[in-house]
């Protein structure tokens, strides 16, 4: 006999569109992130490693961009997409997870429309591991590369005088007082150092993300994949969190 599946709607299109600006963008960042914590093996020149940096932030300006839109919709978007349905640790996830315990018992697994309370906690991680890269990205693009949002103060900050600030150039110590870059330096040197770290384990998050979508959709086959570009998953029964 063939059972009967229906649809839900599930991602509503901000959730969609921010999903894969921010795969393009991730990929992009982890890429040319490579590249840069490298280049000194791959012979890469100054002026290569401040391009390369360029690069890096540009798309880290689109990353960080679309992850505050994110951010935002997590406060007014529809049931699935807010922070309430999404982060653990809540009421909701509680109710969740003795409903999947029970599930398990008594042999009949429960569906979720939105996150299952073990994907929730994945996506929380993925969100704070995203946030941190896109503050300490933010503060390295300032005291690195002086761009924005900080460059400009930073400049001000490290300048012999206000006549020497636009002269000021990254790899040129060039209208820059010595003692004023130092304490620059060692201000910015947590966040390269949570930068650096939080790189290896966002890369590992990712890979456990996507081995995590991957055994859901071959156990449940609930168009988990595909919902990221329909919007909809398919049930036969009604999952725990529909309306
Ligand atoms: C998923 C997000 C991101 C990943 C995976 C990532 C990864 C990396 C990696 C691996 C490096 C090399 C670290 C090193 O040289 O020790 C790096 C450097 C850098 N990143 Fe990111 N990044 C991300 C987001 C951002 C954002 C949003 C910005 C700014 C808009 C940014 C700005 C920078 C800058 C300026 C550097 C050069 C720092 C230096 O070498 O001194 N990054 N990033």
């Amino acid at each position: 006999m063939t059972q009967q599946l229906t649809a839900y709607p599930v991602w509503d299109r901000t959730v969609r569109i921010f999903h894969w600006i921010n795969v393009l963008c991730v990929l992009g960042l982890i890429a040319v992130g490579v590249a840069i914590l490298n280049s000194k093996a791959l012979g890469v020149t100054d002026d290569g490693k401040l391009l390369l940096k360029t690069i890096h932030v540009y798309i880290g300006y689109v990353f960080a961009a679309n992850l505050t839109w994110r951010i935002v919709w997590g406060f007014i978007g529809n049931r699935y997409s807010r922070w309430k349905s999404i982060l653990p640790f809540n009421a909701e996830h509680r109710a969740q997870l003795t409903a999947m315990k029970k599930g398990a018992k008594t042999g009949k697994p429960i569906g979720f429309l939105g996150h299952s309370p073990i994907a929730r906690l994945m996506v929380g991680l993925l969100f704070v591991l995203m946030s941190a890269q896109a503050i300490t990205g933010l503060v390295l693009a300032g005291t690195d590369v002086y761009m924005l949002p900080f460059g400009n103060i930073v400049k001000e900050s490290i300048a012999i005088d206000a006549t020497t600030v636009d002269i000021i150039k990254p790899y040129s110590k060039e209208g820059i007082d010595d003692a004023a870059y130092k304490e620059m330096r060692d201000v910015r040197k947590p966040f390269i150092t949570v930068h650096y770290y939080t790189f290896w384990v966002l890369l590992a998050a990712i890979l456990l993300h996507l081995l995590g979508v991957v055994v859901s959709e071959l156990r449940e086959r609930n168009s988990l994949v595909s919902a990221m570009f329909t919007g909809k998953k398919v049930f036969v029964d009604k999952p725990f969190d529909a309306e």
